[in-house]
């Protein structure tokens, strides 16, 4: 299973540099060009896994050179090293790992919506290529349609050609579809890599051995033992300066098809028979496709307001830059969603994602049904919480899990435990800012961690009766710094249940 072994191991391991070939970059003045492909490529060409016949060619609209790419580039990666909030920081850069990628950088000027520009392309790129489309989503079926027009999709005998497509991929059921249909009429599906960030992220992808590595979990992974499912990815961070992006967006569609899907997935799909690409693909299409479409009642939309955030007053979302001031975008969703499928059937799966929360914590919970109590009927039911596992996947990689035992003393008294581990007490912390494993799968032909076109499809056709039925009324306020609004907590007091502690709390 190569793409969980640790850049450095794959390396050391055996694993070899990818296959030559030219990453062209559509956007390489952007943002993710600078804070992710360019340290990812870097920490790869560190672990030794980009061959010697490996090329960069950066295309934006903006003048250029290829001097005043390296020099740009060179600056911001100094830059970012330096910042400990950057996703990529380092004591110092290694000057042999990034010569090897800024003298490999080389830049062409042009409009993505002009067929001249990928005439320039065609003259550039010689052999296998990757393109990388990273640039606001209306540019990708422009430049899918100018990469097949131009015949650069075409994979004679011994090459390839691949695109790599961000998020978000569509803003409803309707127009990914229309997505998957523009760019299918200009290559074949196995040529698309519909990249989400968080399958780069080590514990999610482990998500799957601990799943099927261990005889302990499979019998009690269903229904008959699972009382419910918490899946939260909560920020402290607000909008930034993304508001122009985020208004028309919101946290539904900016989260909740794409990311939590692929958390959703992870946790609760069928076994594959193994981990080829379309084996998995197909066990989280499958999965997906037994969403039930969300009713509107079943989801609560909340938007911040100012408050207090790690210590220091902070604006509400309507104070932000780029951000209408009657603005009615939700920054925080919380949903209900139920599986169809005998393992998940009755299960409920709360979801919740959200901005300027109390605290950082991307994880899975799974709350088991609780034990035949007959023999604790004097305990106070207060004591005899059910077990939970979460597996944590941000701030900290771990899972612990939370039970009931004996406190000591002569009465049988119950008292509430936990077990937990780090990933990092076990594994060395290698370089990693998340798209490294994406970009060498994509280069090596893996498409296991990216989206198939119907898994993609699947998740927005759950969430779609929410963005098509959703009156349009006011996001719930909360304010910055707190857990949500009270309004997400009624979604689960209805059914007799709560949220855990975004701090870590079962409580
Ligand atoms: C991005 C969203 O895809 O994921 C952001 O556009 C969000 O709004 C981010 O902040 C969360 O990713 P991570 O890896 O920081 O949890």
């Amino acid at each position: 299973m190569p793409h969980t072994t640790p850049l450095k191991d794959k390396a050391a391991c055996g694993t070899k540099p990818a296959p030559p070939c030219t990453l062209v970059i559509f956007g390489a003045g952007g943002d993710l060009t600078k804070r992710l492909l360019m340290p990812s490529l870097y920490n790869l060409a560190g672990a030794g896994l980009l061959p010697e016949g490996f090329s960069i060619l950066g295309v934006d609209h903006g003048d250029g050179t290829d001097e005043t790419l390296r020099d740009g580039l060179t600056r911001t990666m100094e830059e970012f090293s330096k910042d400990p909030t950057s996703e990529f920081h380092a004591a110092s850069i290694d000057r042999k790992s990034w010569g090897f990628i800024r003298d490999r950088l080389h830049y062409l000027k042009g409009d993505f919506e002009k067929p001249e520009t990928f005439q320039a392309v065609k003259e550039a790129v010689k052999g296998s290529a990757v393109f990388y489309c990273a640039v606001a989503a209306r540019f990708f079926g422009t430049i899918v349609d100018g990469l097949g027009e131009a015949g650069l999709l075409k994979q004679e005998e011994g090459t390839f050609r691949r695109v790599v497509i961000e998020k978000p991929f569509g803003s409803d059921l309707a127009s990914a579809r229309e997505l998957n249909a523009r760019i299918l009429r200009q290559a074949d599906e196995s040529q698309f890599y519909r990249i989400d960030h968080f399958l780069g992220k080590d514990t999610v992808q482990s998500i799957m051995a601990f799943r099927f590595a261990n005889g302990l979990l499979e019998p009690v992974w269903r229904r008959e033992y699972i009382d419910s499912v918490q899946i939260t990815a909560a920020e402290t961070v607000g909008v930034e300066e993304r508001g122009g992006f985020y208004e028309p967006t919101g946290a539904l569609r900016d989260m909740v098809p794409n990311h939590m899907f692929q958390l959703l997935c992870m946790v609760a799909m069928e076994p594959p028979n193994s981990f080829e690409a379309e084996a998995v693909r197909s066990e989280k299409a499958k999965l997906a496709e037994a969403v039930t479409p969300i009713p509107p009642e079943d989801a609560v939309r909340g938007q911040y307001t100012a408050g207090t955030s790690e210590g220091r007053q902070v604006p509400g979302y309507r104070d932000e830059p780029h951000v209408a001031e009657d603005s009615r975008t939700e920054t925080y969703i919380a949903l209900k969603l139920h599986i169809e499928n005998w393992r998940w059937a009755g299960v409920p799966f709360y979801i919740r994602t959200g901005k300027r929360m109390t605290g950082r914590r991307t994880e899975i919970a799974v709350l088991f049904k609780p034990a035949p109590f007959k023999l604790f009927e004097e305990t106070p039911t207060d004591d005899l919480r059910p077990t939970v596992m979460r597996i944590t996947i941000d701030p900290e990689h771990g899972i612990s899990t939370e039970y009931n035992v004996k406190v000591p003393g002569p009465e049988m008294k119950i008292g509430r435990v936990r077990t937990a581990f780090k990933y990092s007490d076990f594994f060395a912390d290698t370089p990693n800012v998340g798209y490294e494993t994406l970009l060498y799968d994509c280069m090596i032909g893996d498409a296991t961690l990216f989206q198939r076109a119907d898994n993609i499809e699947a998740g927005w056709a759950a969430v779609d009766p929410l963005l098509s039925g959703w009156p349009q009324a006011t996001p719930a306020p909360y304010a910055a710094g707190s857990a949500g609004p009270k309004e997400a907590d009624d979604l689960l007091a209805r059914d007799g249940r709560h949220w855990l502690g975004i701090d870590g709390t079962t409580d």
